[in-house]
């Protein structure tokens, strides 16, 4: 029997725990976790238990365990963003593979030194541009590449980031300061930027984009509103914002299963909103009812940075004393924008518009692609996802896709596994497997991000050539 490609875990936080931890859990044969760098001792020990890694291989930074020699194939780069760089770099010169989180780095000048030190030591660098690798967008690029569509003339694409979600990553959250992480369209949107690269099949030649933060200023606080919500805010029942309403009464949660197609999830939703004592009591008699009563997922997980991880109210309201999620998303330390637009022109002519913003009623990509000879529309929302097809010549449309929100949607997001699998198979066969990109290729959506926002901030066109050429990329 082959053995399994060995890895090393860079950061076993939400991605690289739950995300790339549980392909090695799911898939023994193809992927064994043999090594973790984790400052937080509970998430260590318990990534370690989970992969049956011995304690003395287990680190307390990446910067200890790559003081090792090479002890596997892969390195699993799954640190916060300004992290990306010297772990990878030194990953690379060590002879491992690395599977590198998106952005690649949080200034161009680091995804530049990234990109030339794969060039150099031929190693294969992988990018969690997880988009490419969903049955969703894999869809909608087989059907651009058959020529279905006939050319394709304009994109509108949105990356709609649901309220609950945008104020939990960019208020309050690791991607909030563009100093202490990276430009907001870099960190959500290099995904989008990514899958318009790969599906126009042609390189960006200009760039402009709008837009700022509007909202989440102290100017727009409740009134008396103080720094922590539980520090008795005078607007708790009215503020959409209320920190319990979202970690504790998991409102948003409530919010997606209830539009789900799934009949299940919406008689649930229910239950969980409107029956919470009754659930407290069922789900000490039925398990399957423990996980919706005491719900652990994003981005409750977030809570948790070491302490015992008790689900309980109380326990949770004792954190949001004092947690940066229990701060008042108007007195936070967010400069990131709230709403932007990105207009873009590309080499073959088609034009491209993306627009990412923080106050969508739902949680999700939506795009219109249209072509000479047809109409693409898709809806990638996490509480279902579907693509109709529109022939101009007949006039017909066909529901050609369709995804309803799974349990477990954000915990095995499928686009994460295919990833592996891909990234595994380039390893296998020594050549890159469809549709993961070499270095370069992943560099180009990063690109786009930093043009954008270097337009938004000068209120210039950005002339691709010209900006390729400066960062030295010709
Ligand atoms: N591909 C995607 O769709 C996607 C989605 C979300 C996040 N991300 C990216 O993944 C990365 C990780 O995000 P996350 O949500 O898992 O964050 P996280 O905060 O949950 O995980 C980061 C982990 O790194 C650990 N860490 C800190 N210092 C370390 C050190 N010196 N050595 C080793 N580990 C250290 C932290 O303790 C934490 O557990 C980020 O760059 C983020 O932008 C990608």
């Amino acid at each position: 029997m082959e053995k399994p490609i060995t890895a090393v875990l860079l950061g076993a936080g939400r991605r690289g725990f739950q995300s790339y931890g549980n392909y090695a859990l799911k898939n023994k044969k193809q992927l064994k976790f043999v090594a973790v760098a984790e400052p937080i001792q509970a998430r260590r020990e318990k990534f370690a238990k989970l992969h049956s890694i011995p304690s003395d291989r287990c680190y307390k930074s990446w910067e200890d365990l790559l003081d090792e020699s090479k002890l596997a194939d892969i390195a699993f780069v799954c640190t916060q963003d300004q992290m990306h760089t010297e772990p990878t770099m030194l990953a690379l010169e060590k002879g491992y593979h690395v599977l590198l989180e998106k952005p690649m780095a949080h200034n161009l000048k680091d995804c530049i030194k990234i990109v030339k030190k794969v060039e150099e030591t031929g190693r294969i660098l992988g990018v969690g541009h997880i988009l490419r690798y969903t049955d969703f967008f894999s869809k909608i690029y087989k059907i651009i590449q058959k020529g279905l569509i006939g050319d394709i003339i304009n994109i509108t694409h949105r990356e709609n980031v649901m309220w609950y979600h945008y104020a939990h990553s960019f208020i309050r959250g690791p991607w909030a300061n563009v100093e202490k992480s990276s430009p907001m369209i870099l960190a959500k949107c290099c995904h989008d930027l990514d899958l318009l690269y790969w599906i126009v099949g042609s390189l960006p030649k200009k760039i402009s984009s709008f837009g700022g933060l509007m909202h989440f200023k102290p100017e727009n606080a409740p009134e008396g509103a103080p720094n922590y919500c539980l520090d008795g805010c005078p607007a708790k029942d009215t503020c959409l914002y209320y920190a319990p309403r979202i970690y504790i009464d998991i409102i948003p949660m409530i919010q997606i299963m209830d539009k789900s197609e799934n009949k299940l999830l919406k008689i649930l939703s229910r239950l969980r909103k409107n029956h919470a004592n009754f659930l407290t009591y069922i789900s000490k008699i039925l398990t399957p009812f423990k996980e919706l009563r005491y719900y652990k997922d994003f981005p409750v997980y977030y809570l948790y940075t070491g302490q015992k991880e008790d689900y309980s109210d109380e326990a949770k309201a004792k954190i949001l004393k004092k947690s940066p999620y229990g701060r008042c998303v108007y007195h936070c330390d967010n400069d990131v924008v709230d709403h932007q637009v990105v207009n873009i022109e590309f080499e073959n002519g088609v034009t491209a518009s993306l627009t990412m913003h923080g106050f969508s009623e739902r949680e999700g990509r939506t795009l219109r692609i249209d072509g000479s000879r047809a109409t693409i529309i898709g809806e990638y929302h996490v509480s279902g996802e579907k693509i109709i097809f529109y022939d101009h010549f007949s006039g017909k449309e066909k529901l050609i896709y369709k995804k309803k929100l799974r349990m477990k949607a954000r915990e095995y997001d499928q686009g994460d596994f295919e990833l592996v699998e891909v990234f595994i198979k380039s390893l296998i066969s020594k050549e890159m497997a469809e549709p993961l990109t070499n270095a370069k290729a992943s560099l180009e959506s990063h690109l786009m991000a930093f043009a954008a926002h270097k337009s938004r901030l000068n209120n210039s066109i950005i002339d691709m050539k010209k900006f390729r050429k400066q960062a030295e990329i010709l």
